[in-house]
């Protein structure tokens, strides 16, 4: 009766709720199927339900904690509920800009950033991810200093838009999109002889992580980044901070650059800026490093980019970062867990091969990626979330919510203990794959 018109019924929500390994199925059929089989390979097939501070519970009512973090988006824990008070009561009011009137949140967050974050870091821009700050940050330096020369490292990851690929360092994901956006520049990262030997007066950027997240938890030399604020003072050039991992208090300091005591004149935010609740990202840049908006206010925007809920909850979510003292709980945390997992290390050499990080931002090193994939699946078992960083096989990141308990660490330091203790039995035949 409708001719060639295919009538279809949408699925009520309890029809699709099957089993779980029902949903790893449908990961195959409709989202990626390499990305299913690699799941049902490392046995991860559990369906993940709710979540309350560090631990995270599937449909099936089993807890695990979250060392993983959401890609480090869980700082203040899942479902802070200040951060769901606060999200509840503007999504009742209005989520979505106009566009037109001015936007009370947005401000007020921005406002909010330029009292935290150090030195003269004033004015906001909002975007919605973590790739999306590096853009805008990319496209601001380049626009303010009239440059297009952007000097990144090796083993950087920025985001895998085609910017924040460009500035990236692992071959795997940019080589199939090549050529990628030109006039970009690569050194190994913490090696600031390198650094200052391509950076000159043609060069409108420099681009570094504090602590390289997914190259494998690099803590750069101490001198590294006030030598970097002098190189760009020297030059001209615009050095932007990608804080998108290490921001809100992950290091043990709100803002890891706040360790070398150097203001960039773009800082990244993204991840825990959301308070696990909401995307945004944000770039927050000196007075004289936003000039350019001066004659095109509309050079660079985004129709969600600052949306009052995303805003909101940002906002809320600075609050309780800071009131709740969580740079300050990473930072002892760290110090208590830190030389824990060294004895492992030390316990466990043939599978263990180095531990690294500060505050509760922590790489544990392997010999070898099946070694690594060895301990997070055996880690699976016992209940632990980790996974290794994106361009560095061989380092398994342990980036918990802030809000996790000494007690619980203890029970990650137990898994891990007796993980070890199996793994290493099986070392030969996996470093052998
Ligand atoms: C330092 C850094 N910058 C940028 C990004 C990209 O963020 P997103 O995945 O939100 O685009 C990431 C993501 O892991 C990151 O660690």
């Amino acid at each position: 009766m409708y001719g060639s018109i295919r009538v279809v019924r949408f699925l009520e929500q309890d029809e699709v709720q099957d089993g779980e390994s029902d949903v790893l199925s449908r990961y195959e059929q409709f989202i990626n199927p390499g990305l299913a089989r690699v799941l049902r390979f490392m046995g991860l097939g559990a369906v993940e339900n709710t979540g309350q501070g560090a631990m995270v519970i599937t449909e099936s009512g089993e807890e695990y904690i979250d060392c993983a973090g959401g890609y480090g988006v869980f700082i203040p824990g899942y479902q802070h509920p200040r951060i769901v008070a606060r999200a509840q009561a503007q999504l009742a009011k209005l989520s979505l800009s106009s566009r037109v009137l001015l936007n009370r949140p947005m401000v007020e967050l921005a406002e909010e950033l330029a009292r935290l974050t150090p030195g003269d870091l004033q004015y906001s821009f909002f975007c919605n991810s973590g790739a999306e700050a590096v853009e805008a940050a990319l496209k601001f330096a380049r626009i303010q200093s009239g440059r297009s020369r952007i000097i990144t490292t090796t083993g950087a990851f920025h985001g895998k838009t085609f910017g924040a690929l460009s500035v990236s360092g692992r071959a795997t994901y940019r080589q199939p999109f090549t050529p990628l956006v030109p006039d970009v520049v690569h050194v190994p990262y913490g090696d600031f002889e390198a650094m200052a030997a391509v950076t000159d007066e043609e060069t409108a950027a420099v681009i570094v992580e504090p602590i390289q997240g997914e190259g494998g938890i690099i803590v750069p030399p101490d001198s590294y980044l006030p030598r970097i604020r002098e190189l760009c003072d020297k030059t001209g050039a615009l050095w932007i901070a990608d804080e998108v991992q290490t921001g809100l208090g992950r290091t043990g300091r709100l803002f890891a650059v706040e360790y070398a005591e150097v203001v960039p004149d773009y800082l990244c935010l993204a991840k825990a800026l959301g308070g696990g609740i909401v995307p945004i990202g944000a770039v927050v840049g000196r007075p004289s490093a936003w000039g350019f908006f001066d004659s095109q206010p509309l050079i660079h925007t985004s129709t969600f980019g600052g949306n009052p809920l995303a805003c909101a909850v940002a906002r809320e979510t600075l609050r309780v970062i800071v009131e709740e003292k969580m740079p300050e709980r990473a930072a002892d945390l760290g110090l208590w867990f830190l030389p824990r997992l060294g004895d492992l290390q030390a316990r466990y050499p043939r599978v263990l091969t180095a531990v690294r990080g500060r505050g509760l931002m922590i790489g544990l090193e392997v010999p070898h990626p099946g070694v690594g994939g060895a301990i997070m699946a055996e880690l699976f078992q016992r209940h632990i979330l980790a996974v290794y960083t994106l361009n560095n096989e061989r380092v398994i990141r342990l980036i918990p919510p802030l809000v996790i308990t000494q007690g619980q660490l203890q029970e990650v330091l137990t898994a891990l203990e007796s993980t070890l203790e199996v793994v290493d039995a099986q070392v030969e035949d996996l470093v052998a794959e």
